[in-house]
């Protein structure tokens, strides 16, 4: 049976995929190395020096550490800046009546994201609070597709991971899940995130009956 629901942040319970994918691509055009959103699918759930290289890689170049670390600072301080209205508004739809249907049926509630700033976005829309465990770059080595953030999550939950669904918009992050050994929910585009066991489209679309449903099967 289904015990924890480890979500991912940016792109699943807000919309903040789309400023990681504006700051990137201004960098890139400043360095005039293409880059479009379809390119972005790779990027999404993948940590910062490793977005930072994918683009890199894509226009040949290969920099120093401090060059790079200067291009991660330029890139952050755009996405801070384009971040900077995020409120409670920006929760997306149905994460509000997800949460607490989860928390009344006593299934635990994890965070499992990519981002440095993963912190800083949940307390901006108001719901730091309402996670059980909170696992972010911060705190974990290698990044998705690898699953040490969501088995990170796990543990600190206390939930052993079969019994953990984990939900995710990005290649990256399915991959993460399905090598952690949980139940892989994804959300957006079924063609593009075919290792999910199903797709939904926003995260409205989850209910916790369907939820209940992937932990039996
Ligand atoms: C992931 C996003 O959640 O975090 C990526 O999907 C982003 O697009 C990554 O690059 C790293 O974020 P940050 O905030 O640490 O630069
Ligand atoms: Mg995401």
């Amino acid at each position: 049976s289904c015990r924890a629901v480890i979500f991912d942040l940016d792109g699943v319970l807000t919309d903040t995929a789309i400023y990681h994918f504006y700051a990137w691509k201004a960098l890139a055009d400043a360095l005039g190395i293409a880059f479009t959103e379809h390119d972005n699918e790779q990027l999404k759930g993948v940590d910062r020096l490793g977005s930072l290289r994918w683009i890199l890689q894509q226009g040949g170049l290969t920099l120093s550490g401090a060059e790079e670390a200067r291009l991660m600072q330029q890139k952050n301080a755009h996405y801070l800046e384009l971040i900077d209205h995020i409120t409670p508004d920006n929760l997306y739809p149905g994460v509000a009546a997800l949460f607490a249907d989860l928390k009344q049926h006593g299934i635990k509630i994890g965070l499992a994201s990519a981002s440095k700033n993963a912190a800083f976005v949940v307390e901006r829309l108001g719901i730091a609070a309402q996670f059980d465990y909170i696992a972010d770059a911060n705190n974990v080595v290698n990044s998705k597709p690898d699953p040490e953030v969501f088995l990170l999550a796990a543990k600190g939950l206390g939930v052993p991971p079969e019994h953990c669904i984990g939900v995710e918009d990005a290649l990256a992050g399915i991959e993460a899940i399905n090598r952690a050994g949980m139940k892989a929910i994804g959300i957006g585009d079924a063609k593009v995130l075919s290792g999910a066991l199903k797709v939904y489209p926003t995260v409205q679309a989850i209910t916790l009956v369907n939820i209940q449903r992937h932990c039996l099967g």
